[in-house]
Order: structure tokens, then C-alpha cells, then sequence
């Protein structure tokens, strides 16, 4: 384990150095992100992904029944909407080219502190609200069997009792692997911006903000909550599915 972890240290060291793309080790994700021409779902990351066409397929069921052992439905199905959240984490989990940025140091299977955005977290939360759950956080609350399928220890609840708001809700649905940020821009929203975000967070975290860089970073982020302000504005179309 220790070796392994030492391992995993070079090989983020490694990615923030070069800022070459990784996937994480224990997830069952491929080698290295590769294109994939026939997702069923996930296809904001077709170009380079982690994941193979066949764990898209139980995501792109809608309802989704499970993916892989997990059952999202055991408290009803998700309405549609806030199906379509999570089903965004679910991809960037599986498939995000990006994801070994956040590897976990410990296991090989987790992230931590994924820099969430706020409205995205909010957003989520209201589409939610009203479904139910029966864990609060789905990494560890679940009774397992031997078949690894997860189980309900607790009576569901709506998601609204379950969590007080959105921050409350990503930072505590999927353990430490997500953070809301303190930025409105240096975030992640689980779309076609991200991999702008992440080469930003790049240039920061090796100290190259030349002024070009810096720029650069200031005309993205107006560009991107101009388009968080124009989602906004139509109320109940503000969110894109997939
Ligand atoms: C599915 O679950 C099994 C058993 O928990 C695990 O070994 C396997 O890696 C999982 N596959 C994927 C694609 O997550
Ligand atoms: C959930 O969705 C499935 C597939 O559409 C449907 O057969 C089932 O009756 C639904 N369950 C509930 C509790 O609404
Ligand atoms: C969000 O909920 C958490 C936990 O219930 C609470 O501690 C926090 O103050 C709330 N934040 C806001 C902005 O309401
Ligand atoms: C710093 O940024 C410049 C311009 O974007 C780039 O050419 C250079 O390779 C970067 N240097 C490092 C160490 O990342």
C-alpha cells in the first residue's frame, strides 16, 4: 500500500508537472483516456475519456435502475431533472480525462476536493430537493451484501431534510471528494468549460501566471458567468440535461 502510494505520489506529481491527462488507478478506468466514438451517455467526454462504452450504457437508461452493483433507485426514481445531476458527477467520475488531478493520496479509488461551483451545487440542489434518499453520503452509508449491492439502512427522506443546502449536499453526498469553491469561475460545473477551468488551475498551480495567462484567465471567467447569467434567465429551462 505504501509503495503503491508512493507510486501514486510520482505519478500526480508528474501530472501536475506536465499537465499530461491521467486516469485513476482503482476505478476500473482504462490506462490512459483514449477518444470513445460510442458513448451512450458521458458524451461531453467523448473526445478523451476514462471510461469504455459499457458502463455509459446503465447511465443512459431513464430512469437509471443501477450502475454497475449501485442502485440509484432505492427510494423511487429520481425525477428526471435531478437525475441529470447525477448523472454529471457520475460521468466525470467514470470518464473525466481530468479526474487523477484530484486523486485521492490514499485510495486509489477516490478524489478529493474536486473544486465544485457554487451554482452548480445550488442548481443540483433545487432539482433535487424533492426526490428521496436514504444516505447521505453514498460512499459509505449504504448496507453492502455479498453481491456488493448497496441497500438502505435508513428510511428515505427527502433530499431537503436530508441536506440543509447545496454546499451542504456536494460536500457531504460523496464523502471529501467535492468542495464548493470559493471562486465563481475556477470551478467545476460539469461542462464544455471545465477543460478550460483545469488549464487554468494548471498555470496557477506551476506559478506560470504571466500576464498573457492572466488575461487570458480574466476574459474566460467573464465569458463564463455571462453564460451562467444567460442560463439564469429563462427560470425553468436554466439547466442544460444531457
Ligand atoms: C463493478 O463492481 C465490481 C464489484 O464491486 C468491481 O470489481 C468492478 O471494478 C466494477 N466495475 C466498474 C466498471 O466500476
Ligand atoms: C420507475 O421507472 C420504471 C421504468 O420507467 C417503472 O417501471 C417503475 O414503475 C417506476 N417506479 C416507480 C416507483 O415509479
Ligand atoms: C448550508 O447548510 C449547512 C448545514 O446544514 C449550514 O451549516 C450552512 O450554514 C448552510 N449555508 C447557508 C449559506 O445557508
Ligand atoms: C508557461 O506559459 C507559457 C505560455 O502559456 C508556456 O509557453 C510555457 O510552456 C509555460 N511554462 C510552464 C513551466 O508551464
Amino acid at each position: 500500500m505504501l509503495r503503491f502510494s508512493v507510486l501514486l505520489f510520482f505519478a500526480i506529481s508528474a501530472v501536475s508537472i506536465s499537465g499530461k491527462r491521467q486516469c485513476l488507478e482503482g476505478a476500473a478506468h482504462k490506462q490512459r483516456p483514449s477518444q470513445e466514438n460510442n458513448l451512450h451517455e458521458c458524451t461531453l467526454y467523448s473526445k478523451s475519456s476514462c471510461c469504455s462504452e459499457d458502463i455509459t450504457k446503465e447511465l443512459a437508461d431513464s430512469p437509471v435502475i443501477k450502475v454497475n452493483t449501485t442502485y440509484w433507485n432505492r427510494c423511487g426514481n429520481n425525477s428526471k431533472l435531478c437525475q441529470s445531476y447525477l448523472k454529471k458527477i457520475e460521468c466525470f467520475y467514470r470518464c473525466s480525462p481530468y479526474i487523477a488531478h484530484w486523486a485521492h493520496p490514499h485510495y486509489a479509488a477516490a478524489i478529493v476536493s474536486v473544486p465544485m461551483c457554487q451554482n452548480f451545487c445550488d442548481d443540483w440542489y433545487e432539482a433535487c430537493k424533492n426526490d428521496f434518499t436514504c444516505v447521505s453520503n453514498w460512499l459509505t452509508d449504504w448496507a453492502i451484501d455479498e453481491k456488493g449491492e448497496n441497500h438502505c439502512k435508513n428510511a428515505c427522506i427527502p433530499y431537503h431534510e436530508m441536506y440543509g443546502n447545496g454546499t451542504d449536499m456536494c460536500e457531504s453526498m460523496w464523502g471529501d471528494s467535492l468542495k464548493v469553491s470559493d471562486s465563481p469561475c475556477l470551478c467545476l460545473q460539469m461542462d464544455e468549460m471545465d477543460s478550460k477551468v483545469v488549464k487554468l488551475l494548471e498555470e496557477r498551480a506551476t506559478g506560470n501566471s504571466s500576464s498573457s495567462s492572466r488575461s487570458d484567465e480574466e476574459q474566460f471567467c467573464r465569458l463564463k458567468l455571462d453564460k451562467i447569467k444567460k442560463l439564469k434567465e429563462p427560470k425553468d429551462e436554466g439547466v442544460e440535461t444531457f
